[in-house]
């Protein structure tokens, strides 16, 4: 559903959690239940953890946070982000300000379609048993489709069959059948997993070799979402640099992180920050998303960037990021754990497609967030506050007393555990 609200909500990092937590209630219209959802409450139960896991004891919350200002395609969004590391859900709310007023980020992606491996050894002619997969495909996607269940009736299902050679390996030469399957709204593992496991006897007979795995490719590359955007020069200008300047100095950034795998690989770091959050937030497989996003960058042979950042013919700073991202909105720990129902009603995306878009501008938008800093102030300066934050409350800081410990400890430039302590008991006392 179209919602009609705008997500540019000026100082809602200034109010309480409370009223942050009702805004975005009243935002995404959940009911009471999910809005204790929220709040930890009537979250994943340790019960629901034993029916998810082995030898589970309990259940490991983490924060979930809210990016404002995003506008993807014309429409607003909010964003439901769980992740540890403080910075990021400002960073990336800040970086979403500065797309919007250049028109918001503009998305597309693929279809849904992951790739199933059956890999075929002692194969006695490559070319024939190669060819007669081929042949066979009609038959063989089939029979792929007869184990498709609910994503078959919901329009997925097999789309083709792929062969590749690998003529020499520390194990011999083996044939790869690739199965090409739409798996619609669903991440799909399970679908596209059963399928492969499904084929394999056929494969063996067509082909006369000897199947060993059946499992899917996690660089899924047929599924691939892309998002850009343009910032106005004007909006990156800071205290002592003119916007011009920042352009220059974030496409120097960009240029570092696209010839250097060193710097790509902290590079993209960064955008898979604001990327994993949203992947955890909705219950999907992060480590999924991880693998098919790095065995992208390095597709080339060597290692680079997931973005590109160029001065366009206005003068002003385009983006784009391009990468695989394996999501779903249905099935798995997006349909079980409880908050993840909910992060999903605070976006309002209706297919799994949607939800790779907005990933894709949620990690375009962090990776412009850390290398404007990083090529303007460097990022300390606001890490520090955060830090400083987390040592006010480390050191028995509460309420407003937090405010005052830290503001102390910035004027000294002393941000330091004994510090914060030192600043509690005097400040606590005035
Ligand atoms: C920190 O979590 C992420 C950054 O290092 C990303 C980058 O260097 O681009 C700031």
């Amino acid at each position: 559903m179209q919602n009609k609200n705008t997500s540019r909500l000026p100082g809602f990092y200034k109010r309480p959690l409370a009223e942050r937590a009702a805004l975005t209630a009243e935002w995404a219209q959940l009911s009471p239940e999910q809005q204790t959802v929220l709040l930890g409450i009537n979250s994943l139960s340790a019960a629901q953890a034993d029916l998810m896991i082995e030898n589970a004891v309990g259940v490991y919350p983490l924060p979930l946070g809210i990016a404002t200002n995003f506008l993807i395609n014309g429409r607003d969004y909010l964003i439901p982000m769980v992740i540890e590391e403080p910075s990021v859900v400002a960073a990336v709310s800040n970086a979403a300000r500065l797309a919007r007023a250049g028109g918001g980020f503009t998305t597309r992606s693929d279809e849904p379609i992951m790739i199933g491996q059956i890999q075929v050894l002692d194969v006695p002619d490559m070319e024939a048993a190669a060819n007669a997969v081929l042949a066979n495909k009609a038959a063989l996607l089939e029979q792929a489709n007869a184990t498709g269940g609910s994503i078959v009736r919901h329009g997925g299902g097999a789309r083709d069959i792929q062969v590749r050679v690998l003529a020499e390996t520390p194990a011999g030469p083996m044939l790869v059948v690739h199965l090409l399957y739409d798996t619609r709204d669903a991440m799909g593992a399970n679908a596209i997993n059963t399928a492969v496991e499904h084929l394999a006897p056929a494969v063996e007979e067509i082909t006369g070799g000897r199947v060993n795995l059946r499992i899917l490719s996690n660089l899924s590359d047929q599924r691939k979402a892309r998002a850009e955007c343009v910032i106005p020069a004007a909006e990156l200008a800071t205290d002592t640099l003119d916007g011009a300047a920042v352009v220059r100095a974030i496409v120097e950034a960009s240029a570092f992180a696209e010839a250097d795998p060193y710097r790509a690989t902290t590079h993209n770091k960064g955008i898979m920050n604001g990327i994993d959050a949203v992947v955890i937030a909705t219950g999907n497989d992060w480590r999924a998303v991880e693998a098919g996003a790095h065995a992208y960058a390095a597709r080339n042979g060597s290692y680079t960037s997931l973005t590109r950042w160029r001065q366009n013919s206005d003068g002003n700073l385009h983006g784009e990021i391009e990468l695989p991202l394996a999501v779903g909105i249905v099935g798995g720990a997006t349909r079980v754990h409880p908050a993840a129902q909910v992060a999903l009603q605070i976006l309002g995306v209706t297919s799994a497609r949607e939800l790779a878009e907005v990933m894709a501008a949620v990690g375009l938008a962090q990776n412009l967030a850390a290398i404007r800093a990083l090529a303007t102030d460097g990022i300390q300066r606001g890490h520090m506050r955060m830090h400083a934050r987390q040592l006010a409350v480390a050191a028995g800081a509460s309420g407003a007393l937090v405010g005052r410990v830290v503001e102390q400890m910035i004027r000294e430039n002393n941000i330091r555990l004994e510090r914060a302590r030192a600043l509690v008991e005097t400040l606590q006392e005035t």
